[in-house]
């Protein structure tokens, strides 16, 4: 594809237009009451820039940047590679995308050779659908230099309202502050993000000012300042939801609930099955394969890949585990990072699994905690069953052979190995590698004396009742 239309605007069109985007998130997010700049607050397990970004890429951008304000290192390391431009003072929309633009420009204007998408980096809702309208509309036959969001909330409360012209093209954007009455009367509001026409962006910026209620350079003004210029300004319009800006944690809350639907929703026509799909928690990351099944309350933390036909039983949590076809996880059995689930393993009830590979088979079906280990196939690991992985400095690692038993309540203090077909006694401490094929048992011999345990019982059972009477002695 080649790009030759920088001359004529009007040659530009569709598919061959590069395009570039800026992401706004240079607001401090005050009302987070936060330490943490608020993008990169998690929705669904990542941070909201992420959301954006990847909603961005899902276009194939040639170009795009992240407009932070000053010493906001951590907004560009999640932003990396893409890099990031700050906007030194906080004047507003369009006091960012000047910032931004020269991050991304690639004429001699400093313009764009291209369509330029300016997207809320608090705004982790918004999808490629409605980016993608955006853009169409950009390459529409008038032309248009700049592509507002519409949308029409069924609560205009303070967004800015889009003013057209009797032949529906866009004239001017109000922002609420600055409205009269009768245009705060207009149902069409900005959803915030817009599309310019990269060539004309530095013309249009030159024309900002911030002569308005909140003495900011507005984005938006650019639209009127189009217009005085003779050119087209349109909008597309979109969901509401799309453009819930967070600005504090109940909208933090309402984005996450609303992700978490689109999930659901996701996977529910991807052939997983939810009992309860509205107490099932995703991340935006997680991979189910064919014919899953979730239980009631089970939590996916990032980095969660679970195989065909596992079943995943009630209250369990997921975290940065791979789970392999037909394996049964649950109730109540938490994955942490690491965990490696094989083919038709089992992780029963109270089982926790950190950094550790089950294959094929395998099963630890009560109350253990299996870290720093691999479990070969068809293991079985007796409830109970603890691996000291920690010495309180080092972590150490066990190994257990294939088809070995572990009895119930044994400690395997790592470094330790128990081989293929090796078996431990319930209740052993194992501090020493147990052979392939051997028996291991650490513990006391039991002794047992004849009718000792009816006698103690009795004794006990009549110094409680003579202290239920006062009477015991001291
Ligand atoms: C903006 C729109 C308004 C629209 C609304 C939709 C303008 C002037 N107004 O208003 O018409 O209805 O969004 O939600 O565009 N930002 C910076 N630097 C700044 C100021 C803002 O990076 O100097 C970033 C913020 O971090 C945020 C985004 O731009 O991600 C939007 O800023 P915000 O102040 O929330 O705009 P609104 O007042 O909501
Ligand atoms: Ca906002």
């Amino acid at each position: 594809m080649t790009n030759d239309s920088a001359s004529s605007p009007a040659a530009a069109t569709g598919a061959t237009r590069p395009l570039a985007c800026l992401i706004l998130a240079a607001g401090k997010g005050t009302r987070m009451k936060s330490d943490r700049p608020k993008v990169l607050h998690p929705i669904a397990g990542k941070p909201m820039l992420s959301h954006v970004i990847a909603a961005c890429e899902a276009l194939a951008p040639s170009a795009l940047a992240v407009v932070v304000g000053p010493g906001m290192e951590d907004v560009a390391t999640a932003a990396a590679p893409w890099p990031t431009a700050v906007q030194a003072t906080q004047n507003g929309t369009g006091g960012a995308v000047l910032a931004g633009l020269p991050a991304v420009a690639n004429r001699a204007d400093g313009g764009f050779d291209g369509d330029v998408l300016v997207v809320f980096g608090d705004t982790p809702l918004v999808t490629p659908e409605t980016l993608h309208a955006l853009v169409e509309r950009r390459g529409g036959a008038d032309d248009p230099a700049v592509v507002a969001l519409g949308m029409e909330p069924r609560d205009p409360g303070r967004y800015g309202r889009l003013v057209l012209d009797n032949t529906g093209g866009l004239e001017r954007i109000v922002e609420y502050l600055d409205a009269s009455p009768a245009e705060r009367e207009i149902g069409l509001c900005n959803g915030g993000l817009m599309a310019f026409d990269g060539r004309r962006l530095p013309a249009l910026l030159a024309g900002l000012s911030a002569d308005n209620a909140k003495g900011e350079l507005y984005q938006t003004d650019t639209v009127a300042i189009a217009r005085a210029k003779g050119w087209t300004c349109a909008h597309a319009t979109g969901p509401e939801a799309e453009a819930l800006g967070v600005n504090g944690r109940a909208q933090l809350a309402d984005a996450e609930r609303q992700m978490q639907d689109r999930l659901r929703a996701h996977w529910l026509d991807n052939g997983v099955t939810m009992t309860a799909p509205e107490t099932v928690f995703l991340a935006a990351d997680t991979v189910f394969g064919r014919d899953v099944t979730i239980g009631p309350y089970c939590q996916f933390g990032p980095g969660v890949t679970v195989g065909d036909r596992v079943e995943i039983l009630a209250f369990s949590h997921l975290e940065g585990a791979t789970v392999a076809a037909g394996a049964r996880i649950g109730p109540y059995a938490r994955l942490r990072p690491g965990a490696t689930i094989g083919e038709a393993a089992h992780i029963g009830n109270f089982v926790e699994v950190k950094a550790a590979e089950f294959g094929a088979g395998a099963k630890a079906n009560h109350l253990s905690y299996i870290g720093d280990a691999s479990i070969g196939p068809r293991a079985n690991i007796g409830a109970g069953t603890i691996t000291c992985n920690y010495d309180g400095v080092f972590k150490h690692r066990t190994e257990i052979g294939d088809r070995a038993f572990i009895g119930s309540d044994t400690m395997l203090v790592a470094p330790v190995r128990v081989g293929h077909d090796a078996m431990t006694g319930s209740g052993s401490v194992i501090t020493a590698d147990v052979p392939d094929g051997a028996l291991a048992v650490e513990r006391t011999a039991q002794q047992t004396r004849p009718g000792l345990g009816k006698r103690l019982m009795d004794k006990l059972r009549s110094r409680k009742a003579a202290r239920a009477t006062g009477q015991e002695e001291s």
